[in-house]
């Protein structure tokens, strides 16, 4: 990342603390790595984000249903799905203290401490080569760059490693009455909010008397040990997904992949967010599951990166549970197959998945809406303000209410349009301080739209609106507020 775009980054993660978006979990507590809250701005935003996808996946598609399925689920069902044996990252064991450590973890904090030494540059190169490495799983290649590094273990004090092996992403905890052995009570911490949905597919298919080519979609936590947590919300150890599984007969899956990877850029681009910084990533090394799968990718300020995969999941998943749960997953298709001229009949349906982290598309919208614009008054001297430009109708507040003063009867004014407006959108209401400070608060938090009531409005009943992007300020009546601003956000 360019010392810049490091900046712009930093800058982006102290204005979120800042205005109240997002919080390092624990922070009295010194914080918990790869945790965070989100604040009052950051929980409207995120509602914001979770209710337009779930409002363009359900309501929009009449063929997709939504459920909430819960996070602790039955044990053979990650045996099942594969995440038991394949959802996993590396690991080492000191063979004199019988210590095992992350590998990720060890070689951070030997680059920590060339940090303390001063020797900045050694540990931006160890933790490359590292990411590096990771990312082509070169478990030969990590061993080697922890004794060429001479890192040593913290008991033993020794080098006496083992090879790299695998370790698993997922979190587990006990169930229950705790017995003698830890196995029969341990439950995962689901890793992705999908499984939820495959292993609630007969329930919904028949409740909802769906017909495929028909699609499940679901929001909720899921919980990753990760073994690359930095990068604040883009790779977190609790995030929030929103996935949509999609049925379909076999055959027709490659048709529903292109489909659905289009539509889902779609749905990127609605939001007006420029397709000049998003792109397709087409995956080589495929998931466990994947048929087929692709990453759509954004420049964050740390390059393009996956917010959302769209995967081709085949029949693996139902067909493992039906292997694992010894239930049938079939659907009874009785259309009439054109080649037989006899009902497809019964068959274990194909899924097209779309997987999107909610916390990462908060990120990328923080991204895209932050500036710092620096604006030329009219005595030549020079102002930054800084400003979200989030989409008017994502934005946690949609319009800010500001009498000129507190007194002359505009707070009245003011709190009567208030009660107008709060029924239909998320309004703020502020009276201390000068107009422009007021006006730049609300610029910070990404507020669309500031009205001014002033001592016209007492007059003529008009109201000065502003507008957050251009600044533009002109008077409308008050009684068209609503309806103006209603425009602009649905
Ligand atoms: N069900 C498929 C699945 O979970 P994935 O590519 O592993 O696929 C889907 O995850 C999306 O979830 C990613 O594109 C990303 O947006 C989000 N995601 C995954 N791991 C994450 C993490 N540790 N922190 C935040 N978001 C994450």
């Amino acid at each position: 990342m360019s010392i810049q775009s490091e900046n712009t980054f930093q800058a982006i993660i102290s204005h979120a603390k800042e205005y109240g978006f997002v919080f390092p979990s624990s922070e009295i507590y010194d914080g918990l790595s790869a945790v965070y809250d989100y604040g009052p701005y950051g929980s409207e935003l995120k509602k914001n984000i979770r209710d337009y996808w779930w409002k363009s996946m359900t309501q929009m598609h009449e063929n997709i249903v939504g459920i909430d399925a819960a996070i602790f689920m039955h044990p053979t069902i990650w045996k099942a799905s594969g995440h038991v044996d394949n959802f996993s990252d590396p690991m080492i064991d000191n063979k004199d203290s019988n210590k095992r450590y992350r590998v990720d973890h060890l070689i951070e904090a030997k680059a920590d401490q060339l940090t303390a030494a001063g020797k900045s540059e050694e540990a931006a190169t160890l933790i490359a080569t590292m990411e590096a490495l990771l990312a082509a799983e070169d478990f030969g290649g990590l061993k080697k760059l922890i004794e060429d590094h001479k890192i040593v273990c913290s008991v033993s004090g020794t080098g006496n490693w083992t090879d790299v092996r695998q370790f698993n992403l997922m979190f587990s905890t006990e169930f229950g009455a705790v017995s003698d052995n830890e196995e029969d009570n341990k439950v995962y911490l689901r890793p992705e909010t999908a499984q939820g949905i495959f292993v609630n597919f007969l329930n919904v298919q028949k409740t909802a008397r769906m017909k495929i080519p028909f699609g499940i979609a679901q929001t909720g936590k899921a919980f990753r040990n990760e073994i690359v947590a930095r990068q604040f919300i883009f790779r977190m150890r609790e995030f929030e997904q929103m996935e949509m599984q999609f049925f379909v007969r076999p055959g027709t899956e490659g048709t529903w992949y292109q489909y659905w990877k289009e539509e889902r850029l779609k749905w990127h681009l609605s939001l007006g967010l420029p397709a000049t910084k998003y792109r397709y990533h087409d995956h080589v090394k495929l998931a466990h599951y994947a048929k087929e799968a692709c990453d759509i990718e954004y420049e964050f300020p740390f390059g393009f990166k996956e917010v959302e995969g769209i995967h081709s999941r085949s029949d693996f998943d139902l067909t493992q549970h039906q292997q694992y749960s010894k239930k049938k997953q079939q659907y009874f298709d009785n259309d009439i197959d054109e080649s037989t001229g006899k009902p497809y009949g019964n068959y274990v349906p194909y899924v097209v998945e779309t997987s999107i982290g909610l916390d990462r598309m908060f990120l990328l919208l923080l991204s895209n809406a932050y500036e710092e614009e620096v604006l030329t008054k009219e005595d030549g001297t020079t102002d930054t303000r800084v400003v979200l430009h989030l989409p008017a109708k994502l934005a946690p507040v949609k319009l800010a209410v500001l009498p000129l003063t507190k007194k002359d009867g505009l707070p009245e004014l003011a709190q009567q349009l208030m009660r107008e407006c709060k029924p239909y959108f998320h309004c703020f209401y502020e009276e201390k301080d000068a107009i422009g400070k007021r006006y730049r608060r609300q610029d910070a938090i990404g507020t669309p739209f500031c009205v001014t009531i002033d001592h016209q409005t007492k007059e003529d009943g008009t109201v000065t609106i502003r507008y957050r992007d251009s600044m533009l300020q002109e008077r409308v009546a008050m009684s068209a507020l609503k309806d103006l601003v209603m425009k602009e956000i649905f």
